[in-house]
């Protein structure tokens, strides 16, 4: 395919990498160098030698790759709105109103918030760093921000004060018992991967709760032949190239953002830098602090 090669061409010509999160759909995911899920591509970018990152994700990810390495140049190849809905729900103001209620508290904040609620917390964290950042932070109390779910799985972990504020994913906070019954109607009594941004009943009833990352590595080492998995459904593609004989089944999960990055975006931006992610200088300074505690707390 043409495109393809020149978007090779140009990453040559350029010294780009792509990165891609296992939501995505599954061309893209094909044709990036490194795909994962946010704490390993968090990684990847910063210690990257390349000059351009391609960033095929969701607005929060491209931006967190800009303030942890912002003498690169990001690009962002969405059409549209690619925000992740968590983006939305926390404000600065509603985590300074947390901190005056709770003066001793750290504030945690999951990777999936905006760059301006990174600024006035501690650290960072991802679904799968979010405990060992928690039981590492030096307090007791911790406020976590946004997502209520995580909060609830982590507080389950540590014998640490979780405050939790009350944000979720409206992909994985949606799906309820009734979903997953059946499931198990039409396919038996299967095992259950679930991402720990499912409520708890949802959690409580799995044999494993974890990162994408972590599904991933699960549902390969299962001995099971078939298997429920309980997030977005782009991780189908990575499920399938792991374990080709597996069979899968979800809940209907689709997260409409990660879905607006295409292989022609992808040749576009890497033309003319359209989607370069620009941001604030103050605002990169004060939340790369709480992206270099995650990284430093998750011990990565
Ligand atoms: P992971 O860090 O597990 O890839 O999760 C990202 C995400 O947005 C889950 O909805
Ligand atoms: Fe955000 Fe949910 Fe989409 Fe993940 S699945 S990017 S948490 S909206």
């Amino acid at each position: 395919m043409e495109i393809l090669k020149r978007i090779e061409e140009l990453k040559k010509e350029k010294n780009a990498i792509i990165l891609a999160h296992y939501y995505q759909n599954a061309d893209i995911q094909d044709l990036a160098d490194y795909v994962g899920d946010s704490y390993f591509l968090s990684e990847i970018g910063r210690d990257s030698d390349a000059e351009i990152i391609v960033y095929c994700g969701v607005k929060f990810m491209a931006e967190s790759a800009k303030i942890l390495s912002p003498e690169k140049t990001v690009l962002f190849p969405v059409h549209g709105d690619a925000t992740c809905c968590m983006e939305h729900q926390a404000t600065p103001g509603l985590v300074e109103e947390m901190k005056k209620k709770h003066p001793n508290a750290k504030v945690v904040t999951y990777i999936n918030s905006s760059s301006e609620v990174k600024a006035v917390s501690d650290a960072c964290c991802t679904s799968s760093s979010a405990i060992n950042i928690v039981e590492n932070i030096d307090a007791d109390e911790i406020i976590f921000v946004p997502d209520q779910n995580l909060a609830s799985y982590v507080a389950e972990q540590t014998t640490k004060k979780i405050i939790p504020f009350d944000g979720q994913c409206n992909v994985h906070h949606k799906v309820t018992l009734k979903n997953i019954e059946s499931l198990k109607e039409q396919h038996g009594e299967l095992e259950i991967l679930a991402h720990p941004e499912c409520q708890k009943e949802i959690r409580d009833i799995s044999d494993y709760v974890g990162s994408t990352a972590g599904i991933l590595k699960y549902a390969r080492e299962s001995k099971k032949n078939e298997l429920i998995i309980v997030t977005e459904k782009g991780i189908e593609h990575q499920l399938r190239k792991d374990s080709p004989k597996k069979k899968f089944y979800f809940p209907h999960m689709i997260c409409s953002p990660m879905k607006r990055v295409f292989v022609e975006s992808i040749a576009e931006a890497l033309e003319t830098n359209k989607g370069e992610v620009i941001m604030d200088q103050r605002l990169i300074e004060k939340a790369k602090r709480a992206l270099l505690n995650m990284h430093k707390y998750a011990g990565g």
